[in-house]
């Protein structure tokens, strides 16, 4: 029997209940299609970094809810975001990932031109449309553009559809942790170190953005990375400088009373902010100069600000993870029920010493390159679980550890234990409501 969950909203609601979600949440293709359609493209979502397109004509291709979509700096320095689908027959107008298009932007299957802003400037026998109604019709109008575009701290964010709330409204409190990772630059932005390291994995998008908030794996999961690096520690002489590599995955050998212990706090809209009091980037070595950089450019109180706190992960539900401290952005870009893209951006503090670049840079490559000695172990598990969900026997994965009391508190709401599933309960909060039919929301 096929039901339809569009049809059932109380179906539909049934996946998520105290402590358990329903598989079908993973691995039905229909649940996909209604994410991308409601959740996906009422919520704001990363687009790419503006400085990725530096001058006019410049674009950056890529997918928001699953749909193309390209950026690109306009004559007037702003940056604008358009669906790739050319307004004659729906050819995608931009086929590279990144490029310039030079002062208009042509259709490759028959030559309706563009204006950079996106209207339509021409197209080939134009006389043959006298009296046609294209002008009048969607056609001439030229390219579509999501319902809403903003650029903060440089990061370029867009949501579908014209419904939904205003930036600051989604996002709200989770912004500051994007002020903090701009703030670790003197000059208050972020630059590019290149394009992302980009992989596909074969797991549907919500089991990559719960392990974003999962500290317990670690423990188990990157256990080979953590002992290999105590190895190669050991072996090096006492007092000697702890080589960047080492710096970095040491910390993944932390035991369970260290999350314990970390803190999160939850925010409204599925955003979370792990490791309040501390986390596994807390006890880099401090730089030399750095401290005196920043309170010269954002006052002592603020500098310390930044310089004392490295959460472990901030989640912008649902696309996207931060970390500050080193400054690496993570994006996911859905495909499929069971198949998703991860970005990983390495940004450098502008103005900020050399080494920080070189943190971000490093950690991205040994953390969360395909290739690295610590994504590959998530990776395997990820697709090994979006297959163990088809077999038979249990319907639902278990979210209860940390679970009494008020299964729904008030947001914002802080905790101690950094373990606690609260934090996956609270991304399938705002995964409900994003999924309930229009006018049914919370
Ligand atoms: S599809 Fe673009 S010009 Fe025909
Ligand atoms: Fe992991």
């Amino acid at each position: 029997m096929n039901v339809s969950y569009r049809n059932d909203p109380a179906r539909l609601a049934g996946l998520v209940q105290p402590g358990r979600i329903h598989r079908d949440a993973y691995i039905n293709p229909e649940i996909f299609d209604l994410e991308m359609e409601r959740l996906w493209s009422r919520s704001w979502l990363f687009v790419g970094p503006a400085d990725i397109v530096p001058n006019p004509g410049d674009y950056w291709r890529t997918t928001l809810a699953g749909q193309s979509v390209f950026m690109m700096r306009q004559t007037d320095g702003k940056v604008a975001v358009f669906m790739n689908r050319c307004a004659h027959k729906g050819a995608e107008v931009v086929l590279d990932t990144q490029g310039n298009v030079g002062k208009l932007i042509r259709c490759p299957y028959h030559a309706w031109n563009y204006r950079l802003d996106g209207s339509l400037l021409s197209l080939p026998l134009k006389n043959d449309y006298e009296g046609s109604g294209v002008w009048e019709s969607p056609a001439g109008q030229g390219l579509a553009q999501p319902g809403a575009v903003r650029e903060y701290r440089g990061l370029v964010f867009a949501r579908l559809s014209p419904e939904g709330d205003d930036f600051e409204t989604y996002f709200g409190e989770v912004l500051a942790i994007l002020d903090l990772v701009a703030d670790r630059s003197p000059e208050g932005r972020l630059e590019l170190t290149g394009r992302p390291l980009r992989s596909e994995i074969r797991c549907n998008w919500k089991m990559y953005l719960e392990n974003v908030n999962d500290s317990v794996h670690p423990i188990s999961a990157h256990e080979s990375a953590a002992n290999s690096a105590k190895v190669v520690a050991g072996r090096m002489a006492e007092g000697a400088e702890k080589e960047l590599a080492m710096e970095q995955l040491l910390p993944f050998g932390a035991g369970y009373t260290f999350y314990t212990k970390m803190g999160a706090k939850l925010l409204a809209n599925g955003h979370s902010i792990h490791g309040t009091h501390f986390s596994i980037h807390s006890g880099y070595a401090a730089i030399e100069g750095y401290e005196d950089m920043l309170i010269a450019a954002h006052g002592e109180a603020r500098a310390r600000e930044v310089l004392s706190f490295s959460p472990q992960n901030t989640i912008l539900y649902p696309s996207m993870a931060i970390k500050a401290n080193p400054s690496v952005v993570r994006v996911l870009r859905p495909v499929a029920v069971d198949r998703m893209v991860l970005e990983a951006w390495a940004l450098a503090p502008v103005g900020a010493p050399d080494i920080l670049r070189k943190q971000a840079v490093n950690y991205s490559r040994l953390v969360f390159s395909p290739l690295s000695v610590v994504a590959h172990d998530d990776l395997r598990l990820f697709e090994s679980a979006q297959e163990g969900l088809h077999t038979q026997g249990n319907d639902w994965i278990s979210l209860h550890r940390g679970l009494s009391g008020d299964a729904d508190p008030e947001l914002p709401h802080e905790i101690e234990d950094g373990n606690d599933e609260i934090m996956m309960r609270n991304q399938y909060r705002a995964w409900a409501q994003g999924m309930a039919p229009a006018g049914e929301k919370a």
